[in-house]
């Protein structure tokens, strides 16, 4: 298995371009199976889950023609299977955004149970419930979600108890092809889900309350979606964050390409929070860190809220924080499975229930240390780069699912990064 060597202490200095989004490119794929015609997708990052979901589309029939790493045109006129296998959901659970989108345009679709992760055990108990809402009836049986509307599925009123990101996704999807109108309450703001509805949007679907908690879908009745192409897959808030994340941590101005600075605005007032500055303009932000980071706590919410998806990487931070810092983790009830492997590198890093607390230390040092989930890898990333001597991340596998090319942009800044086959 791949693993990464990184030698700490390089400064970096330079540019780095920002890749589009992991999460926004893979419900705007799921979405294309609301189509019968040609859509070509750019900017798509070049990451195994972004490979994964194509692949999906091409086992259920859809033609993928790939143009790059960063583009392909789907057409799937000519779906053949409805069925999400256990094969691919196992490797990503985000294949569960083709429930909504299949069971809407064909009126039955079944999609293996996705399964607890890394992070919790992240049940999809909403979703279900939404498209219940919209008339579908479901059985689960032999691991697998089978879902039906022979007759369609019908507009409702969607309140999720609980804000998810996926299950608006889904939801969002069912209701534009459903027949009436849907209002969904509570819903999830990401960056993520506002590019879904204005895809839709641009394809004639008839959407209000778009990146606000309550949206309104006018269904098409059954008829399939003309969406309006190129779509451009929007900049990766998250890995956006990272990177500002390498240049806090080391000490280092760097500046970010083709970024979207609204969308990374709770991780820019966290850092300034902590002593660094920034230059942002239209598509690039450009951080200058202070000699010595100050201390931040930080609670992890609902966008605009600050991310979970940043939670590992701030934590690194902290580390090297002046002072103490307490995190919350309030989003998922098992994400903290880097404590173990920082405190590995040097880290002292206390666990209780849903909270971290982190006392600062004076220096890390290079070991060996395992991934565990996509971030939680990243964070032992930014931590390596500032620790004495080498460490080795084995289980580099969830870092490719979702950071395009990171030891190839942490070179270009500086970094002492090299990838073993
Ligand atoms: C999305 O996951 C992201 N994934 C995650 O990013 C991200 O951490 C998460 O949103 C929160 O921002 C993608 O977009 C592909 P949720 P999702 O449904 O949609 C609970 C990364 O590192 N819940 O918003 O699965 C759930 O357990 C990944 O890129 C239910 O209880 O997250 C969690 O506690 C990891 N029942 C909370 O809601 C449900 O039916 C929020 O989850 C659904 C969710």
């Amino acid at each position: 298995m791949d693993y990464l060597t990184i030698e700490g202490g390089a400064k970096l200095s330079g540019s780095v371009t920002i890749s589009g989004s992991k999460n926004a490119a893979l419900p705007v794929i799921a979405a294309t199976l609301l189509s019968d015609k040609d859509i070509t997708l750019e900017n798509l990052p070049n990451v195994v889950d972004i490979k994964t979901l194509l692949k999906l589309v091409e086992m259920l029939g859809g033609k993928v023609n790939y143009h790059d790493n960063h583009s392909v045109t789907i057409n799937n006129r000519s779906i053949s299977s409805t069925k999400a296998v256990y094969e691919i959901v196992s490797q990503m659970r985000a294949s569960i955004l083709v429930l909504g989108p299949l069971l809407a345009r064909f009126g039955e679709c079944e999609v293996s149970l996705p399964g607890g992760c890394a992070i919790g055990q992240r049940p999809i108990d909403l979703h279900l419930k939404a498209l219940e809402a919209m008339g579908a009836v479901i059985e689960i049986k032999s691991g697998y979600v089978k879902a039906y509307a022979p007759d369609g599925l019908k507009g409702a009123k969607i309140v999720f108890d609980k804000i998810t990101v996926g299950g608006s996704e889904n939801a969002i999807m069912a209701a534009a092809l459903a027949h009436g109108t849907t209002t969904i309450i509570n819903a999830a703001k990401e960056p993520e889900v506002v590019q879904l509805c204005e895809i839709l949007v641009d394809g004639g679907v008839l959407i209000e309350g778009v990146g606000t908690s309550e949206i309104t879908i006018e269904g098409t009745g059954g008829k399939p979606i003309d969406f309006k192409t190129p779509i451009t897959i929007i900049p990766d808030r998250i890995e956006a964050g990272t990177y500002l994340c390498a240049g806090a941590i080391t000490k280092s101005s760097i500046t970010l390409k083709k970024v979207n600075a609204q969308h990374i605005k709770a991780s820019i007032d966290k850092l300034e929070s902590m002593g660094c500055q920034f230059d942002i303009s239209d598509d690039e932000v450009t951080i200058y860190p202070p000699e010595e980071l100050i201390s931040a706590n930080i609670t992890t919410t609902e966008y605009p809220g600050f991310p979970t998806d940043m939670q590992a990487q701030f934590m690194a931070l902290a580390i090297v924080s002046k002072g103490d810092t307490l995190i919350e983790e309030r989003l998922f009830e098992n994400r903290f499975m880097h404590v173990s492997e920082l405190n590995r590198l040097g880290a002292d890093i206390w666990l209780k229930g849903n909270i971290a607390a982190v006392h600062q230390v004076d220096e890390l040092n290079g070991a060996d240390v395992m991934a565990t989930d996509l971030r939680a890898s990243s964070a032992l990333v930014l931590a390596a780069l500032i620790a004495k001597g080498e460490t080795n991340i084995h289980r580099i596998y969830h870092l490719d699912r979702g950071y395009e090319n990171l030891e190839g942009k942490l070179s270009a800044l500086g970094a002492k990064i090299h990838r073993h086959k």
